[in-house]
């Protein structure tokens, strides 16, 4: 009878188009059901696995419009991550299994799950007998779909339903944005509060909080901080490097013009080259003079008038018939805007340098013309201004450095980022190839779509740290590739394809050499020596290692993870190993790098997130929430807040504000935070939003970037509790204004950061009481503007006392540094 009741009322209700909410309002519930679990064709499986519900396999209710409760992680972004077929069963003691087919070639994935929500870590077996089962066809919300069905009790429905619910519920929160305050602020009149600070609750929180974390992505190394102005100087460049890029070779940048009769070729020959890492060079073979060849640069070379650039070239004239080269720097409307000349006279391959003065400050291309006829090779073929950041050798552009230096990050993590696990296993970023001449070093295809040079390898990167007095933390690959790594195939060399056991021993001993190359003494161990060659007897003190960077957390990852990490701690055990817990800031390699973090004891792990501005106004209690007993801090290695269209402008800027006042108020448990990326060159851009634009003449700071130097510039040891009270109680408007209260204690100032996300103005009283005696005038920055601006910070002194009045303007970051009185 009651299953003749619940026939009908779903027929009804078929009918009426209603939600599982209403019908459980409207019924009682059924015992079991049916569950059609399936995933779309039409793109190919990439929404996941889905649901719906039926008591007579005629008329089925989706659970969650188009919502995927498990996603396929095989393989690359975009186009792949397909869920093919998926067939789900159970298995006698209860466990989901579900299996999908991957593509044509590389097998089936398989994930299992206790109550189809949370999810293991995925497999992927080249054979399975669980996707043998039937399929068959089911109308969901109007659409044919197949898949297959179960017998379930309503509860498992229940839970899935009401998972969808919550996640609709998390999503329209983390859908605010200061578009909708008119509306959802309309009337909203000045508020008044009160920032107490309770001195009584002072602790201590990392004097390493904020740092930067460089990645070679978006021409951030060569052709932006790496100051080498030719582009492609070794001929290196391969189509490998650039899919579907026909010009991406070895001529890439370079061309023959002028009159005259040669031939211009490239090379490819290890044992003649300068070095087997460069096994490409240039031919000039010139039968009569007047053609010159000529480079770009990065987008052209930008000159800056009376500035002198050092020249340099391997070259050599087999036959021994010497050959000047004249070595000029030309504009664009053909005025020669520096010039010099070298003279080829060896017939095995030699260094020849030169000097030049810009005439102007001009955007120029280099040409190199042969003054006689003959064969001249050539190779690294070099102009570097001499005007680099601390006028290192083979150094960094002056202006780029410096405003990273200005950020005052107290460490720096590099290479990457995706660029340091790399696009399957051959790709990886090996340190050991970026140390030593730059004509030994071995240039890299990057994952981003173009070329690593590395000539900013990793002893630049540490003497970059050393000259702002930041803590290196390299990240080296924890034995697997990029998740999202395209390389499977036979060699199955991706994200589920780790290196090889019986390699495993020689990848962790070059992790141990990297160690003892930064901190080894300069005469007694190997590696210590060839730093000290490359011109850094002292050791670097590298303190902190980070292993893996945002990987899967599958058993490939935590076999190889847990070998470089028990290798590590043994010889080296005052090292701080950074350990990673995946992409997300929650999901199965979230829950699953902690399980391992906890099991293994990591100092400390790798958090990422991309959020929108919602997420982080609803998420400030997130590390509130951390269990102060854990062993493991966290470093927040990657986060940024994105708005559709991946702009960075005050609405964003703000939002990571409002968070950083979390991170410090939680900074005994976040050790460390960076935000990413940090560099991107205008045209060249394969990530938005980035912290820092340029291009070969501008430096361009978004509004982010003051927000990330406030912090860095005002950061303090000593974090004190403030209390806000306002008069006005919605959570509204509560949660959209923070303070932070810490002190440095080498300087004694204490800093107050005030952040007020409203569209009116903060009428605040703040109440030093007992943090001690401070001086009647601070140092005030402000950054205010409408949502959607871009402004810059303005700074100015202010009155202040034990107790001061401050009103916080609306869509604000304000900055207030008090000095320690008696101090000048
Ligand atoms: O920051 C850009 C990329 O984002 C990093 O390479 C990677 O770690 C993350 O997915």
């Amino acid at each position: 009878m009651r299953k003749l009741f619940l026939f009908l009322v779903v027929l009804f209700l078929s009918f009426q188009q209603v939600t599982l909410a209403a019908i459980k309002e409207m019924t009682s519930t059924p015992d079991s059901v049916y569950l059609f679990s399936f995933a779309t064709s039409g793109d190919d499986g990439r929404s996941g696995l889905r649901f719906a519900w039926s008591t007579d396999k005629e008329n089925w209710f989706e659970i969650g419009r188009n919502y995927g409760y498990l996603r396929c992680d095989y393989s690359r972004w975009g186009s792949q991550k397909k869920m093919l077929d998926p067939y789900l069963k159970q298995s006698p003691d209860g466990e989901w299994i579900c299996t999908w087919k991957l593509n044509d070639r590389d097998g089936y994935g398989q994930a299992t799950s206790k109550d189809l929500i949370n999810w293991t870590s995925q497999k992927y077996p080249r054979t399975t007998p669980d996707f043998d089962g039937v399929r068959v066809k089911a109308i969901v919300a109007g659409e044919e779909q197949k898949g297959n069905i179960n017998r379930v009790v309503w509860t498992l429905v229940d839970g899935l339903d009401k998972n969808y619910g919550w996640n609709q519920y998390r999503n329209s929160l983390h859908g605010e944005r200061p578009v909708q305050d008119g509306e959802r602020f309309a009337g909203l009149k000045p508020v008044k509060a009160t920032v107490t600070v309770q001195p009584e609750g002072a602790k201590a929180i990392s004097d390493v909080l904020l740092g930067a974390f460089f990645e070679d992505i978006n021409y951030s190394a060569d052709g932006g901080l790496y100051a080498e102005l030719i582009q492609n100087r070794d001929f290196e460049y391969d189509p490998s490097d650039r899919e579907g890029d026909k010009n991406w070779d070895g001529f890439h940048s370079w061309s023959l013009r002028g009159n005259g009769e040669a031939e211009f070729l490239i090379v490819t020959d290890a044992t003649d080259a300068i070095h087997s890492n460069n096994m490409n060079y240039a031919i000039l073979d010139v039968k009569q003079p007047g053609a010159f060849l000529v480079n770009t640069g990065f987008d052209g070379i930008a000159l800056n008038a009376g500035d002198k650039y050092n020249f340099s070239l391997f070259g050599r004239v087999p036959v021994g018939k010497s050959n000047k080269l004249l070595i000029r720097l030309v504009d664009a409307g053909g005025t020669v805007q520096g010039e010099t000349s070298v003279t080829v006279s060896s017939r095995s391959w030699k260094t020849y340098k030169a000097v030049l003065i810009a005439k102007a400050s001009v955007d120029v291309h280099l040409e190199i013309q042969p003054q006689s006829a003959g064969e001249v090779d050539l190779d690294m073929i070099s102009l570097f201004p001499q005007n680099t950041f601390k006028g290192r050798k083979n150094g960094l552009r002056a202006d780029l450095a410096q405003i990273l230096a200005d950020i005052h990050p107290r460490f720096i993590r590099f290479p990457g980022g995706c660029v340091a696990h790399g696009d399957g296993l051959k790709n990886i970023y090996q340190w050991k190839n970026t140390v030593g001449p730059l004509e030994a070093r071995k240039a890299q295809r990057n994952l981003w779509g173009y070329h690593q040079s590395m000539g900013l390898g990793y002893f630049e990167y540490f003497q970059f740290c050393e000259d702002i007095g930041a803590e290196p933390l390299p990240v080296l690959a924890a034995g697997v590739p990029c998740q999202n790594s395209a390389c499977h195939g036979d060699l199955r060399g991706g994200q589920q394809g780790g290196i090889p056991m019986n390699e495993m021993g020689a990848y962790i001993q070059d992790i141990l050499d990297l160690i003892e190359w930064a901190n080894g003494d300069a005469k007694k161990t190997k590696w210590g020596k060839v730093r000290a060659e490359a011109g850094h007897p002292k050791p670097f003190n590298l303190k902190y290692i980070g292993i893996g960077n945002e990987d899967l957390i599958t058993d490939i990852f935590e076999e190889r993870f847990t070998m470089i990490f028990n290798a590590i701690k043994e010889k080296y055990p005052e090292m701080i190993v950074v350990g990673t817990v995946g992409p997300f800031n929650e999901g199965t390699d979230y829950v699953e790098g902690w399980k391992l973090a906890d099991k293994l004891g990591i100092p400390m792990v790798d958090e990422h997130y991309y959020q929108t501005p919602g997420w982080f106004l609803n998420n400030q209690d997130f590390y509130d929430k951390y269990d102060r007993s854990k062993k493991t801090k966290v470093y927040l290695g990657e986060y940024a807040t994105h708005i559709p269209g991946r702009k960075a402008n005050i609405e964003t800027a703000l939002t990571e504000a409002l968070y950083l006042a979390a991170l410090e108020r939680n900074g005994d448990v976040v050790h460390m935070t960076s935000y990413a990326p940090l560099l991107a060159k205008e045209g060249h851009t394969q990530w938005n939003p980035d912290l820092i634009y340029f291009n070969n003449r501008e430096v361009k700071p978004t509004t982010g970037y003051y927000v990330q130097k406030l912090y860095g510039q005002n950061a303090g040891n000593e974090y004190f509790p403030s209390q806000i009270t306002l008069d006005n109680r919605d959570d509204q408007v509560r949660k959209r204004i923070a303070s932070s209260i810490v002190r440095d204690s080498a300087s004694g100032d204490v800093i107050v950061k005030l952040v007020n996300l409203l569209p009116v103005e903060v009428n605040t009283n703040v109440d030093l009481s007992g943090i001690g005696a401070i001086q009647s005038s601070a140092k005030r920055t402000v950054l205010t503007g409408k949502p959607a601006d871009t402004p810059l910070p303005i700074e100015d002194t202010m009155e202040v006392a034990e107790k001061f009045d401050y009103q916080l303007p609306a869509y604000s970051f304000t900055v207030i540094r008090i000095k320690k009185a008696n101090e000048k």
